[in-house]
């Protein structure tokens, strides 16, 4: 997918969300218990621009979604997050009424997707209702990002990724202040526009104003954490042939490291049979292998994608 952040138009599926607030509090209502909701203690040093305290709302408290409906209503600061839909490589489902953004998923984004990720991909899509200021520090995300925004302002930061950390093959998420070395664009968000986050670029999200903000995110890739290629090379050979380097062994979100396979096909063009030469090269400068030649690695690394890609069987970014 495209490197550039940008501002699209709304799907006409959504059209029929009529009050964006009143569906997201539902939806909430109905999948509670797998929400996660937060109320903003506001700070007594405005001066310095400091943010407040976070506490999070207990979802499995009988009384959570009054509190986070009521937060909501009287325009307090709370903000939720709801998963919707989880998909990897065709498993998973939508929700209790996420069939609205299922519906435009498939129509729309799942073709792109074949096309984009011939080994299988991931997506999610989460439900954002956030009221009284709320603000989402800087992060990134795994996979590229759409930002489906239905109702109230939202100003969306986006450090478009330096050149550099775009073109490395290997890549993980504990480099943020190098993702903002780049001069940042501000979105400001209106009911009715998509914004477009490319993967690995760094963003922030503030929810502004008077009237809660509702939004829908998707996210999807086919980022494959490189720990679970070497464990699944070693499964197919029945022993422990290949290992990383420590610093490539991280399991937490911030230090997996991953590489996407999708990456190493050119663009335009069509996936072939064999391994890309340059994928090839790559595992092949970062796994360490013993007991092996060249040619039986070489043979093991092609049969991974062959086998990957006849099932397209993408195993998941291992990151929820
Ligand atoms: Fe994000």
């Amino acid at each position: 997918m495209s490197l550039t952040p940008k501002v699209m138009k709304l799907p006409k599926e959504f059209n029929k969300i009529k009050d964006p607030v009143q569906w997201a509090l539902h939806t909430f209502q109905l999948n509670i218990k797998h929400s996660t909701l937060q109320i903003t203690h506001p700070s007594s040093d405005k001066e310095n621009n400091s943010e407040g305290e976070i506490s999070h709302i207990n979802s499995d408290h009988p009384g959570a979604f009054t509190t986070f409906a009521n937060g909501v209503n009287y325009g307090n600061p709370v903000h939720g997050r709801l998963e919707l839909i989880n998909i990897i490589a065709g498993q998973g489902k939508a929700k209790d009424g996420a069939q609205l953004v299922y519906k435009p998923l498939q129509k729309g984004l799942v073709p792109v997707l074949e096309k984009l990720h011939p080994l299988g991909y991931f997506v999610r899509a989460s439900l954002w209702l956030s009221s009284g200021n709320h603000r989402y520090s800087a992060h990134c995300d795994a996979g590229d990002g759409l930002l489906f925004h239905l109702s109230g302002r939202k100003t969306v930061r986006v450090w478009p990724t330096p050149k550099a950390l775009q073109q490395s093959a290997l890549f993980d998420f504990s480099n943020l202040e190098e993702r903002m070395a780049e001069d940042y664009i501000d979105f400001n968000l209106k009911p009715g526009q998509v914004l477009f986050i490319p993967s690995g670029a760094a963003h922030e999200v503030w929810a502004k104003g008077e009237d809660p903000a509702v939004s829908v995110s998707f996210h999807s890739g086919s980022t494959y954490p490189i720990l679970h290629l070497c464990d699944s090379l070693n499964q197919s050979k029945d022993k422990d042939i290949f290992s990383l380097p420590e610093k490539f062994q991280g399991t937490r979100k911030k230090t997996t490291t991953f590489f996407e396979p999708s990456r190493f096909i050119p663009k335009g063009y069509e996936a072939p049979e064999d391994i890309p030469q340059s994928l090839q090269d790559m595992l092949k400068e970062t796994l360490i292998a013993k007991d092996i030649n060249e040619q039986e690695l070489d043979a093991a690394l092609n049969q991974w994608w062959q086998e990957t890609m006849a099932n397209k069987s993408y195993p998941g970014d291992f990151i929820t």
